[in-house]
Protein backbone atom coordinates (compact mmCIF):
# COMPACT_ATOMS: atom_id res chain seq x y z
CA UNK A 1 0.00 0.00 0.00
CA UNK A 2 1.59 3.87 -0.95
CA UNK A 3 0.95 5.76 1.70
CA UNK A 4 3.06 8.50 -0.01
CA UNK A 5 1.72 9.48 -3.20
CA UNK A 6 2.41 12.92 -5.07
CA UNK A 7 0.65 15.53 -2.90
CA UNK A 8 -0.98 18.68 -4.66
CA UNK A 9 -4.29 18.47 -2.36
CA UNK A 10 -3.85 16.85 1.11
CA UNK A 11 -5.00 13.65 2.09
CA UNK A 12 -8.03 13.51 4.19
CA UNK A 13 -8.70 11.28 6.82
CA UNK A 14 -12.12 10.81 8.22
CA UNK A 15 -12.89 10.48 11.79
CA UNK A 16 -14.87 7.91 12.97
CA UNK A 17 -15.21 9.30 16.06
CA UNK A 18 -17.66 11.40 14.89
CA UNK A 19 -19.70 8.71 12.89
CA UNK A 20 -22.67 7.05 13.92
CA UNK A 21 -21.27 4.53 16.42
CA UNK A 22 -24.79 2.24 16.13
CA UNK A 23 -23.59 1.82 12.41
CA UNK A 24 -19.55 1.84 12.28
CA UNK A 25 -19.46 -0.90 9.22
CA UNK A 26 -22.01 1.20 7.33
CA UNK A 27 -20.14 4.67 8.20
CA UNK A 28 -16.72 3.36 7.28
CA UNK A 29 -17.95 1.97 4.01
CA UNK A 30 -19.66 5.68 3.10
CA UNK A 31 -16.47 7.27 4.19
CA UNK A 32 -14.73 4.97 1.39
CA UNK A 33 -17.17 5.78 -1.22
CA UNK A 34 -17.12 9.49 -0.74
CA UNK A 35 -13.45 9.47 -1.23
CA UNK A 36 -11.90 9.83 2.55
CA UNK A 37 -7.94 8.41 1.77
CA UNK A 38 -7.50 7.40 5.32
CA UNK A 39 -9.89 6.55 8.16
CA UNK A 40 -8.60 7.97 11.28
CA UNK A 41 -9.32 5.74 14.27
CA UNK A 42 -9.35 7.87 18.17
CA UNK A 43 -8.25 4.95 20.43
CA UNK A 44 -9.07 6.63 24.14
CA UNK A 45 -8.47 5.26 27.54
CA UNK A 46 -10.22 7.70 29.85
CA UNK A 47 -6.71 8.11 31.60
CA UNK A 48 -4.13 9.59 29.23
CA UNK A 49 -7.27 11.72 28.15
CA UNK A 50 -10.57 11.80 29.72
CA UNK A 51 -12.78 9.96 26.82
CA UNK A 52 -12.65 5.89 26.07
CA UNK A 53 -13.49 5.41 22.52
CA UNK A 54 -12.43 2.60 20.53
CA UNK A 55 -10.64 -0.88 21.39
CA UNK A 56 -8.65 -3.36 18.80
CA UNK A 57 -12.41 -5.19 18.22
CA UNK A 58 -13.56 -1.81 16.68
CA UNK A 59 -10.75 -1.68 14.28
CA UNK A 60 -10.99 -5.64 13.74
CA UNK A 61 -14.74 -5.05 12.54
CA UNK A 62 -13.82 -2.35 10.57
CA UNK A 63 -10.93 -3.65 8.68
CA UNK A 64 -12.95 -5.56 5.69
CA UNK A 65 -15.34 -2.30 5.18
CA UNK A 66 -12.32 0.40 4.11
CA UNK A 67 -9.91 -0.61 1.83
CA UNK A 68 -7.56 1.68 1.53
CA UNK A 69 -5.32 2.87 4.60
CA UNK A 70 -6.69 2.38 8.81
CA UNK A 71 -5.05 5.02 10.58
CA UNK A 72 -5.01 4.69 14.00
CA UNK A 73 -3.83 7.09 16.82
CA UNK A 74 -3.57 5.94 20.22
CA UNK A 75 -4.30 8.26 23.19
CA UNK A 76 -3.70 5.79 25.33
CA UNK A 77 -1.16 5.58 28.48
CA UNK A 78 0.83 2.70 28.17
CA UNK A 79 0.96 1.88 24.13
CA UNK A 80 3.53 -0.65 24.16
CA UNK A 81 0.55 -2.89 25.96
CA UNK A 82 -1.66 -2.53 22.94
CA UNK A 83 0.09 -1.82 19.83
CA UNK A 84 0.24 -5.59 19.06
CA UNK A 85 -3.44 -6.04 19.18
CA UNK A 86 -4.09 -2.93 16.86
CA UNK A 87 -1.55 -4.38 14.16
CA UNK A 88 -3.04 -7.51 14.38
CA UNK A 89 -6.34 -6.32 14.23
CA UNK A 90 -5.06 -4.25 11.02
CA UNK A 91 -3.92 -1.21 11.58
CA UNK A 92 -1.73 0.24 8.68
CA UNK A 93 -0.28 3.37 10.72
CA UNK A 94 0.07 3.16 14.41
CA UNK A 95 0.46 6.59 15.96
CA UNK A 96 1.48 6.96 19.30
CA UNK A 97 1.95 9.94 21.98
CA UNK A 98 5.28 11.83 22.62
CA UNK A 99 3.77 12.54 26.03
CA UNK A 100 4.15 10.53 29.29
CA UNK A 101 6.24 8.09 27.53
CA UNK A 102 9.92 8.05 28.76
CA UNK A 103 10.64 5.10 26.12
CA UNK A 104 9.46 6.75 23.07
CA UNK A 105 12.08 5.67 21.14
CA UNK A 106 11.49 2.38 22.13
CA UNK A 107 7.56 2.03 21.31
CA UNK A 108 8.19 3.78 17.86
CA UNK A 109 10.79 1.04 17.29
CA UNK A 110 8.36 -1.74 17.92
CA UNK A 111 5.25 -0.32 16.02
CA UNK A 112 7.80 -0.49 13.12
CA UNK A 113 9.26 -4.17 13.98
CA UNK A 114 5.28 -5.36 13.68
CA UNK A 115 5.80 -4.35 9.66
CA UNK A 116 3.28 -1.13 10.25
CA UNK A 117 3.82 2.48 9.32
CA UNK A 118 4.78 4.11 12.43
CA UNK A 119 3.18 8.19 13.79
CA UNK A 120 4.06 10.47 16.66
CA UNK A 121 1.87 12.69 17.88
CA UNK A 122 2.07 15.76 19.61
CA UNK A 123 -0.33 18.08 21.95
CA UNK A 124 -0.80 21.67 21.45
CA UNK A 125 1.71 22.08 24.56
CA UNK A 126 4.35 19.85 23.73
CA UNK A 127 7.46 21.64 21.95
CA UNK A 128 7.94 20.61 18.39
CA UNK A 129 12.03 20.53 19.43
CA UNK A 130 11.13 17.22 21.27
CA UNK A 131 10.34 15.43 17.61
CA UNK A 132 13.25 16.58 15.38
CA UNK A 133 15.96 13.68 17.05
CA UNK A 134 12.72 10.93 15.95
CA UNK A 135 12.17 12.30 12.61
CA UNK A 136 14.39 9.50 10.48
CA UNK A 137 12.14 6.77 12.22
CA UNK A 138 8.86 7.92 11.44
CA UNK A 139 6.68 7.85 8.47
CA UNK A 140 3.89 10.30 10.46
CA UNK A 141 3.77 13.24 12.87
CA UNK A 142 0.24 13.89 14.01
CA UNK A 143 0.15 17.71 15.29
CA UNK A 144 -2.69 18.04 17.63
CA UNK A 145 -4.22 21.23 16.27
CA UNK A 146 -6.90 20.76 19.65
CA UNK A 147 -6.55 19.03 23.43
CA UNK A 148 -6.87 15.54 22.63
CA UNK A 149 -9.56 13.63 23.64
CA UNK A 150 -13.01 15.11 22.23
CA UNK A 151 -14.35 15.96 18.54
CA UNK A 152 -15.89 19.19 17.74
CA UNK A 153 -13.27 21.77 19.41
CA UNK A 154 -12.01 25.40 17.59
CA UNK A 155 -9.08 24.64 15.62
CA UNK A 156 -6.23 26.06 17.51
CA UNK A 157 -4.70 28.60 15.07
CA UNK A 158 -1.26 29.25 17.12
CA UNK A 159 -0.60 25.49 15.93
CA UNK A 160 0.32 26.00 12.42
CA UNK A 161 4.03 27.67 13.57
CA UNK A 162 4.68 23.91 14.65
CA UNK A 163 3.45 22.54 11.13
CA UNK A 164 5.42 24.78 9.32
CA UNK A 165 8.99 24.53 11.19
CA UNK A 166 8.49 20.51 11.18
CA UNK A 167 7.51 21.00 7.17
CA UNK A 168 10.99 23.28 6.50
CA UNK A 169 13.04 19.98 8.51
CA UNK A 170 11.14 17.14 6.16
CA UNK A 171 11.73 18.98 3.17
CA UNK A 172 15.45 19.94 3.53
CA UNK A 173 16.23 16.45 4.87
CA UNK A 174 14.34 15.49 1.35
CA UNK A 175 12.06 12.87 3.95
CA UNK A 176 9.50 10.95 2.91
CA UNK A 177 8.00 11.84 6.71
CA UNK A 178 3.84 12.82 6.37
CA UNK A 179 2.78 15.60 8.35
CA UNK A 180 -1.13 14.90 9.91
CA UNK A 181 -3.13 17.49 11.38
CA UNK A 182 -5.91 16.52 14.00
CA UNK A 183 -8.17 18.87 15.38
CA UNK A 184 -10.79 21.08 14.09
CA UNK A 185 -10.29 21.00 10.70
CA UNK A 186 -13.41 22.14 8.84
CA UNK A 187 -13.95 24.13 4.90
CA UNK A 188 -12.57 27.08 7.18
CA UNK A 189 -9.67 26.24 8.93
CA UNK A 190 -8.33 23.32 6.22
CA UNK A 191 -6.25 25.76 4.13
CA UNK A 192 -4.32 27.21 7.11
CA UNK A 193 -3.12 23.36 8.33
CA UNK A 194 -2.50 22.91 4.30
CA UNK A 195 -0.72 26.12 3.35
CA UNK A 196 1.26 25.61 6.68
CA UNK A 197 2.56 22.39 5.33
CA UNK A 198 0.05 19.34 6.15
CA UNK A 199 -0.25 16.70 4.19
CA UNK A 200 -3.35 14.66 5.75
CA UNK A 201 -6.18 16.58 7.49
CA UNK A 202 -7.65 14.59 10.14
CA UNK A 203 -11.63 15.78 9.65
CA UNK A 204 -14.26 14.12 12.09
CA UNK A 205 -17.65 16.81 12.18
CA UNK A 206 -16.69 18.85 9.57
CA UNK A 207 -16.88 14.83 7.60
CA UNK A 208 -19.38 13.54 9.26
CA UNK A 209 -21.75 16.52 9.05
CA UNK A 210 -25.07 15.94 7.49
CA UNK A 211 -26.48 12.77 6.09
CA UNK A 212 -24.48 10.21 4.40
CA UNK A 213 -25.29 11.41 0.82
CA UNK A 214 -23.45 14.98 1.47
CA UNK A 215 -20.09 13.22 2.93
CA UNK A 216 -18.41 13.55 -0.46
CA UNK A 217 -19.30 17.10 -0.55
CA UNK A 218 -18.26 17.34 2.79
CA UNK A 219 -14.65 16.14 1.36
CA UNK A 220 -14.77 18.33 -0.98
CA UNK A 221 -14.64 21.39 0.43
CA UNK A 222 -12.08 20.28 3.14
CA UNK A 223 -9.70 18.98 0.54
CA UNK A 224 -10.45 22.44 -1.54
CA UNK A 225 -10.73 24.43 0.92
CA UNK A 226 -9.81 28.31 -0.71
CA UNK A 227 -6.30 29.44 0.41
CA UNK A 228 -7.37 32.87 0.38
C1 LIG B 1 -9.39 14.48 19.08
C2 LIG B 1 -9.21 13.44 18.02
C3 LIG B 1 -9.63 13.84 16.66
C4 LIG B 1 -11.09 14.11 16.48
C5 LIG B 1 -11.20 15.27 15.54
O1 LIG B 1 -8.83 14.03 20.26
O2 LIG B 1 -7.85 13.03 17.94
O3 LIG B 1 -9.21 12.87 15.67
O4 LIG B 1 -11.81 13.03 15.94
O5 LIG B 1 -12.49 15.69 15.58
P1 LIG B 1 -12.97 17.03 14.91
O6 LIG B 1 -12.66 16.91 13.45
O7 LIG B 1 -14.42 17.04 15.22
O8 LIG B 1 -12.20 18.14 15.56
ZN1 LIG C 1 -7.19 11.68 16.25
Amino acid sequence: MNLKPKIQTPLVAASILAADHSNLASETLLAHQAGADWLHIDVMDGHFVPSISFGPSIVKAVRPHFPSTLDVHLMISNPEKHIKSFAEAGADIITVHLEENPHIYRTLQFIKSLGVQCGLAINPGTHIHAVEPLLPLLDLVLVMTVNPGFGGQKFLHDQCSKISTLRSWIDNASSKTLISVDGGISPLTAHLAFNAGAHVLVAGTAFFNGEPNQYAQNLLKIRHADPQ
